[in-house]
């Protein structure tokens, strides 16, 4: 037996672990050492009563595809996966009501919003990582899916009470709603507008705010976050050009969260930008453009990954945060566990992201892929 086995608890033992021997209080014996083939070896074990076994991780090997762990609290992570593919084609069937000059459900668009604040408060990682769903023709469902839990999530970081976190939500996925009035030629135009082009663009949000001063009762937290969207603390935004006196928190929050998710996105025209890069720019614009304590709080809600976090990678490669440098707080020294999407366990290695083509894409529930984070954290 190698001299560097190590004793794992029942709950932490994957498909991939070579067991050595198991606990000998679990009365259980082991004929032989060997891997743990599937979740229903580990399934047996527990059957058996085992808690703990005796395991030499220097032989630990991938887990093939098909027996890779089945994820740990599907119901509860692939609902707001589901509630977000509903939401958009709920979305679709808006735009295409309004464009028709028919009124949208809003009542039903309230609901899909209440849901994905639900999701922010018990799932706040989930749903981060949903607004990472890209698909290149669904920019304008997308965009008002994402800034719905972006602003829903910067809603609570900010400690706002649950109604005014209903409301902000609402607006934010109505938000866009005005740019079904403008010619796709414009909307989908690869490349730069011309000064026309431009100022037609920058009608949706009159649009925006007529199709819904239709709609009785809205409140005007609603209307808020929906009409002044593109205006800026310097007065260079619009349609009012509007100053930093007549801004309100809100209308800050959602000028951030809408050029966040703007500049992350893939267009037919740009590739996304790494959320580290958009951050930087909110950054350098903020004071100018951008409220600079509410960009502060926004790296903060989305941005930062302490140390333990599950983090997803560019390349598909999920790892654990170890060292949080100071002076570069997104570039963290990680442990690389597990290809997502081949969904295979990887030989555990460090990587330092301040000296790597790699980057953060977002944090992950490790709950959605059956592994313990705890394991990793130590040595
Ligand atoms: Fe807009």
């Amino acid at each position: 037996m190698s001299d560097k086995v190590v004793c794992v608890e029942l709950e932490a033992l994957q498909p991939g672990d070579y067991v050595v021997r198991i606990e000998e209080s679990s009365g259980f014996r082991l004929k032989q050492s060997g891997y743990i083939q599937s979740e229903q070896s580990l399934e047996r074990l527990r059957e058996a009563g085992v808690k703990s076994v005796w395991v030499d991780p220097s032989r630990r090997k991938a887990s093939p595809p098909d027996e890779a762990p089945e994820p740990q609290g599907k119901a509860e992570t692939t609902k707001p996966r589901r509630l977000y593919l509903e939401a958009r084609s709920a979305m679709a069937r808006f735009y295409e009501a309004v464009a028709g000059d028919a009124m949208p459900d809003i009542e039903e668009a309230s609901q899909y919003a209440k849901g994905f604040v639900d999701g922010a408060l018990k799932h706040p990682t989930t749903m981060s990582c949903l607004t990472r769903i890209r698909e290149k023709d669904a920019y304008l469902m997308e965009h008002s899916l994402n800034v719905c839990i972006l602003m829903a999530l910067f809603a609570r970081h900010l400690g706002l009470d649950r109604e005014l976190i209903d409301k902000l939500a609402l607006g934010a996925l109505l938000h866009d709603l005005g740019k079904v009035k403008v010619p796709e030629s414009i909307l989908m135009k690869p490349g730069k507008l011309t000064d026309e082009e431009f100022e037609v663009m920058k009608t949706h949000v009159t649009h925006s705010a007529a199709i819904l001063a239709e709609e009785p009762g809205l409140p005007p937290e609603v209307m808020d976050v929906v009409a002044n969207h593109h205006e800026r603390l310097d007065g260079h935004g619009y349609p009012a050009g509007k100053g930093a006196e007549s801004l309100s928190q809100y209308a800050r929050m959602i000028t951030i969260v809408d050029v966040y998710d703007a500049l992350t996105a893939e267009r037919c025209y740009k590739s996304a930008m790494p959320p580290t890069r958009a951050l930087k720019i909110l950054l350098d614009l903020s004071g100018s453009h951008f409220d600079r304590t509410l960009v502060q709080q926004f790296i903060k809600c989305i941005g930062i990954y302490p140390a333990g976090t599950l983090v997803r990678l560019k390349s598909q490669r999920l790892a654990v945060v170890m060292e949080v440098p100071p002076e570069t707080p997104l570039k963290p020294l990680v442990k690389l566990i597990y290809n997502a999407k081949s969904r295979t366990h990887l030989p555990v290695q460090q990587l330092d992201l301040r000296t790597s083509q790699d980057s953060i894409e977002c944090a992950e529930d490790p709950a959605l892929y059956g592994l313990n984070i705890a394991r990793y954290l130590d040595a």
